[in-house]
């Protein structure tokens, strides 16, 4: 098939950890690890489909307000993924890095967070962004507040102003974010870039989802922009 490629940046809201591991009879916590394999697998095959870029939504300020043991396994199976997976990502010319805020996070974590974004930063295929202790309120509060304490801003530059405040000024905007499990919200993920996204909603669980999956989506979207441009 030979239809134009749209989609460049991926959002992932990767929901239904829980449910599968107890769907597995082995515990929620079980669901995080093979969530885990599930984005190790994505990420792999995801320049293959033309992805530069995917922003996965790993660990919310919300979350904190689950269990202590469930907040600490997340943070482990994150920190642990992404350890594991920084030479598989700099033999596959995939960059890290991380956006969200600091506090709370222990500093063995941002310790391998902040090392892997560096190890990594010459990658050139393709970017995977994890979205850690991460609030898109948040964000927005932080980059007006940080943007108005700049010299004085013109209405014509305000956007761009607030832009330049965000967590990572240069993020590319978002073509398409898809949400498993089948709840069909953004719960607080990324705004600023999210401006035109396409939202697919799938009702498998994060541990399910394939990269099968993935090519069957962006298909549909690469041949429905095709339509819209015969119909232009
Ligand atoms: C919600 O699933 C998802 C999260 C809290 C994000 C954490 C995701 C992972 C650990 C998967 C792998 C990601 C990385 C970066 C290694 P949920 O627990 O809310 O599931 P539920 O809706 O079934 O309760």
């Amino acid at each position: 098939m030979n239809t134009r490629n749209t989609i460049h940046h991926l959002g992932l809201i990767m929901d239904g950890n829980g449910r599968w591991g107890e769907a597995q009879g082995k515990g929620r916590i079980s669901g995080y690890a093979q969530g885990a394999i599930a984005l190790h697998n994505i990420i792999i095959s995801a320049p293959l489909l033309g992805i530069r870029t995917i922003i996965a939504f790993a660990f919310s300020r919300d979350n904190w307000k689950r269990d202590v043991n469930e907040v600490e396994t997340i943070l482990s199976v994150i920190t642990r993924f992404v350890r594991r997976s920084a030479t598989v990502m700099i033999e596959n010319g995939i960059r890290f890095r991380w956006i969200g805020e600091t506090d709370k996070l222990p500093n063995s974590m941002l310790t391998t967070l902040n090392s892997t974004s560096e190890i990594t930063k010459s990658g050139s295929k393709m970017t995977l962004c994890l979205c850690i202790n991460y609030s898109a309120r948040a964000e927005m509060a932080h980059a007006v507040k940080n943007a108005v304490l700049s010299p004085p801003i013109s209405d014509k530059n305000l956007m761009s102003s607030v832009a330049k405040k965000l967590y990572w000024p240069e993020m590319p905007n978002i073509d398409l974010i898809i949400r498993t499990s089948g709840e069909k919200r953004l719960s607080d993920f990324c705004c600023w870039n999210s401006q035109y996204a396409k939202i697919h909603f799938t009702d498998t669980l994060w541990p399910d989802f394939s990269i099968e999956e993935l090519s069957d989506i962006i298909k549909m979207y690469n041949s429905v922009s095709e339509d819209d441009s015969k119909i232009k």
